[in-house]
């Protein structure tokens, strides 16, 4: 079933969400149709092929474990994230996500790419799970003792799948691969970000696709600016996607 539209009310930083609301919903009753419009994660646009909502296999994997309004919100940042590892399947190399949180966008890429099957590959994934408050990057709601176990269940039927508990960088020693076709970088932290892109890039492949979720947000602005230094200085430069992330291909 081919969806036409896409909308969601997640909208970060509106002062008077129910106003705000009843703007949107003015401005799509002004359009002549709905098909091809999309709201939501700080996005209104119209007349766009959305190509991803074509994608039977990508929005069946999306549907079944995007519940919280964010999850569901970030569609068309998931679509990214998606393409960027479907990509990385023609390239040899594994899969890493710093940080992965509940794990929800990685789950849904193991889904949309039958990454079990994939039994050359590994998908590295990396995080706290608690929050540390001499840390810049902020709480979040998930966060707790319980959130590394409930993250390694979420998981458990994948074989290929390494979870490792920690700060990254630092947590490398643990577990890490020697070549990377597709890297997700989404830690709100801007020297967190960097210390990884030091340990990591080297071993990121030709053609791999990097992506930066919060390069393109103003509230991240900070990260923005770490990354265009970093990557400017190695002769790479990061395209600002619509959606707030940032890509560069190696
Ligand atoms: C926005 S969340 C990640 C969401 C996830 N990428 C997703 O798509 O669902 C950011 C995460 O970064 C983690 N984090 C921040 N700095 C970190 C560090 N140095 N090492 C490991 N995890 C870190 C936090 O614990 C938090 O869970």
């Amino acid at each position: 079933m081919t969806r036409p539209y896409y909308h969601s009310a997640l909208f970060f930083g509106w002062k008077d969400e129910p106003t705000f609301r009843g703007h949107i919903r003015d401005m799509l009753l002004e359009l002549k149709t709905l098909q091809g419009s999309f709201t939501g994660d700080n996005l209104i646009t119209f007349d766009k092929n959305l190509s991803f909502l074509s994608d039977e296999v990508f929005m069946t994997a999306f549907e079944r474990h995007a519940q919280t309004k964010v999850e569901k919100g970030i569609l068309w940042r998931t679509a990214t994230l998606a393409w960027a590892a479907k990509n990385a399947l023609r390239l040899s190399g594994d899969f890493v996500e710093c940080a992965c949180y509940k794990g929800t966008t990685a789950r849904i890429l193991c889904d949309y790419l039958d990454f079990g099957s994939q039994a050359q590959r590994t998908y590295y994934l990396y995080d706290l799970f608690e929050h540390d408050p001499s840390m810049p990057h902020h709480h979040m709601e998930e966060h707790g003792a319980g959130l590394y176990e409930a993250v390694k269940a979420r998981f458990s039927d994948l074989e290929n799948v390494v979870i490792t508990r920690g700060r990254v960088p630092d947590s490398f020693v643990e577990a890490a691969p020697d070549a990377i076709a597709f890297l997700h970088l989404d830690l709100n932290n801007a020297e967190a970000e960097t210390a990884v892109l030091e340990a990591l890039f080297d071993r990121v492949v030709p053609g791999a696709a990097i992506v930066l979720d919060d390069y393109g947000w103003l509230f991240y602005r900070a990260q923005k600016l770490a990354h265009d230094a970093w990557f400017d200085a190695r002769g790479y430069s990061v395209l600002e996607l619509p959606t707030g992330q940032g890509l560069v291909i190696k």
